[in-house]
């Protein structure tokens, strides 16, 4: 259910006086109240909202003429949902993909919902807090923004603040939510696909508010494949020198995380290495710093490319018969495979495909997990004189370009059978020679 995502556009980019703004279309997500059990209601309810991120820090290459400014409403609505965000600290990382993502086409998922902090004052409404999941269409970046309510300077007018009629929360003059992202965990690639043996980098990073960065820092790494989960590493690690060595837990033999780089950058990517086909599935890192927590997701596939070879090195008709070759794509991984033959005449000039007298093994499954498929071609004398040109072309996932092997049908060898009598004569000559 989570995983439906509702797409927003970027609407509007906005030049500010120190970074850029982004305004996205957004939906507010809440447990659905009361009608859950009833004639099946949905579990969630969506309401749309706006997002605007305030003073992103970008690269001084955007035209201004590309940046248009956001405006608020005229009258303040207090059923508009408008979440406005400072992030001028903790920075968003790559937030150039952002606004790229604009003149690009691209969509940006974006979902939010309210957010309970780890032992939150019972009762307090204030400050509240939301998470907001964005996803830039493609899998270039992934946040997830914890934001918290900036209290509204209730002095400045005699009238009390209006109040956001959904959530209960007061609204600034400007019809909008103010807040400020207080932690954010982020990754720059969710599909990551890697050789089996190989080594994967699985990126996930975050970052918080100065005040805080003195905390303790916590890390879980899980894979979840196929309803099953299970845990991969976990770390507890302190900034400050004088803490005690970080505590990490590695239940996946081979996969690491740096405690310095978690610690001093923010850096919460995990390396695993000699992967196997189990590694496959969807890794979530979750960071959390104080009162927070957030997620990100990153899905992780093994990949191994067919090792394609014939069964036989000639291809040469003795007699009449038909003969068979076979395509064998040996140690292959994930299951989906194509083996196709191709046939070219001597005097064609492209070559055919060849649907007929095909046949398929199935599936071998080897014991780390990889498969072997092999084809086989049944080759009439008549449809394929000497100087054709048969190929098996294989493509699969762990190939950029389909994998082709080729043999040209030859000719039978007129001289042959005076050559075995030639030497059988001479054999008989010698053995004659050496008895007597
Ligand atoms: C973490 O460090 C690795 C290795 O230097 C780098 O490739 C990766 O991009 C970094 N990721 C983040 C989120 O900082």
């Amino acid at each position: 259910m989570l995983e439906i995502l509702l797409f927003g556009y970027l609407i509007t980019c906005v030049s500010g006086q120190r970074g850029a703004d982004v305004v996205l279309s957004c939906s507010l997500v809440e447990e659905g109240s009361g009608m859950g059990g009833m004639g099946g209601g949905a579990p969630f309810s969506r309401t749309p909202a706006t997002l605007v991120l305030r003073d992103l820090a970008v690269t001084p290459d955007l035209s201004p003429d590309t940046l248009t400014p956001f405006n608020p409403p005229a009258v303040p609505d207090p059923n508009d949902i408008i979440l406005e965000a400072k992030v001028t600290s903790p920075e968003i990382p790559e937030a150039d993909l952002l606004l790229h993502a604009d003149c690009n086409d691209q969509e940006v998922a974006c979902e939010m919902s309210q957010y309970y902090p780890r032992d939150a004052q019972q009762g307090s409404t204030e400050p509240a807090y939301f998470i907001v999941s964005l996803q830039v269409e493609g899998g270039g970046l992934s946040l997830t923004l914890l934001l918290q309510t900036l209290s509204i300077n209730k002095d400045q007018s005699d009238h009390p603040a209006l109040m956001q009629s959904k959530l209960e929360l007061p609204l600034s003059q400007s019809g909008t939510l103010l807040t400020e992202v207080v932690f954010l965990v982020f990754s720059r690639s969710q599909y990551r696909s890697a050789p089996l043996g190989g080594v994967a980098l699985l990126d996930c990073g975050f970052r918080q508010q100065a005040q805080h960065t003195g905390q303790d820092v916590g890390l879980e790494w899980r894979l979840q494949h196929r309803g099953n989960g299970r845990r991969i590493l976990e770390m507890r690690a302190g900034k400050r020198e004088t803490e005690e060595e970080p505590v990490v837990h590695v239940e996946r033999e081979g996969s690491s995380v740096d405690a310095a780089r978690l610690t001093g950058q923010g850096n919460a990517s995990l390396t695993l290495s000699r992967l196997k086909v189990p590694d496959e599935g969807t890794y979530i890192c979750t960071v959390s710093s104080g009162l927070y927590q957030a997620q990100q997701v990153i899905q992780l596939h093994v990949i191994q490319p067919p090792q394609v070879s014939f069964s036989q090195e000639k291809l040469v008709f003795q007699d009449k018969l038909t003969q068979k070759l076979s395509c064998h794509c040996k140690n292959y991984y994930p299951l989906d495979v194509q083996i196709e033959w191709l046939s070219l005449g001597p005097t064609d000039s492209e070559p055919s495909i060849v649907s007929e007298q095909v046949s398929l093994s199935s599936h071998r499954q080897h014991s780390d997990g990889t498969l072997s498929l092999s084809s086989h071609l049944f080759l009439q004398p008549s449809a394929f004189p000497p100087g054709t040109t048969v190929t098996c072309r294989v493509t699969h996932a762990a190939l950029d370009m389909p994998s082709s092997l080729s043999l040209t049908v030859q000719a039978p060898d007129p001289d042959s059978y005076w050559m075995v009598l030639g030497f059988l004569v001479i054999t008989i000559l010698f053995f004659y020679q050496v008895m007597k």
